[in-house]
């Protein structure tokens, strides 16, 4: 059984609680930043390097005041839009893996995050073959996010699945 986008959102919301902004790293087609602004931030922000440009206001299921879900297009290893520290919290759900170089996409993850600022990464990991993507390991998932300079890092794997979840600090 695959690792349900619910149980994916439900570790997002747990370890993130309330935020001001939190960024979409590899967005897709907007669904996360749509959930991330009802649920998560007052200002979610998406970006992906195929994205349509999505703006849209939604209502805060927390207090019903207004929050804005923003998806654009933009390439995760130079994101020149966003000045060092313009986030709370990053989140990358599916995408790690598909990043061309993921140490310079990290790197600019980390610099984008505000001091203590929260990395979120779920992702397949090796041996996962639906696919047939090269999946990283834990153990890289680990080493890159510490070779990118984040700070306390957590990998955990899912039981019974090629499947990981990742937090790092800035
Ligand atoms: C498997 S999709 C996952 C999309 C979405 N996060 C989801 O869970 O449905 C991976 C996404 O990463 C994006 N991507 C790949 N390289 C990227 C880069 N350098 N910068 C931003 N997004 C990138 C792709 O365009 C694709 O939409």
């Amino acid at each position: 059984m695959a690792v349900a986008i619910e149980q994916i959102r439900s570790e997002i919301v747990d370890a993130l609680g309330e935020v001001d902004s939190v960024l979409d790293v590899g967005c897709g087609n907007c669904d996360l930043v749509r959930f991330l602004a009802r649920r998560v931030a007052k200002e979610a922000i998406g970006i992906d390097i195929k994205a349509e440009d999505i703006r849209e206001g939604v209502q805060s299921e927390h207090n019903g005041e207004p929050a804005i879900a923003h998806c654009k297009r933009g390439d995760a290893r130079q994101m020149e839009d966003f000045p060092d520290g313009r986030f709370d919290a990053a989140v990358s759900v599916h995408a790690l893996h598909e990043i061309a170089d993921p140490h310079a996409a990290l790197c600019e993850v980390r610099r984008v995050l505000k001091e203590d600022g929260l990395l979120l990464i779920a992702d397949f990991t090796k041996g996962e073959t639906r696919w047939n993507e090269d999946y990283f390991t834990p153990a890289q998932v680990r080493r890159m996010l510490h070779k990118a300079g984040f700070g306390t890092v957590h990998v955990k794997k899912v039981r019974g699945e090629h499947f990981l979840f990742a937090s790092a600090t800035k």
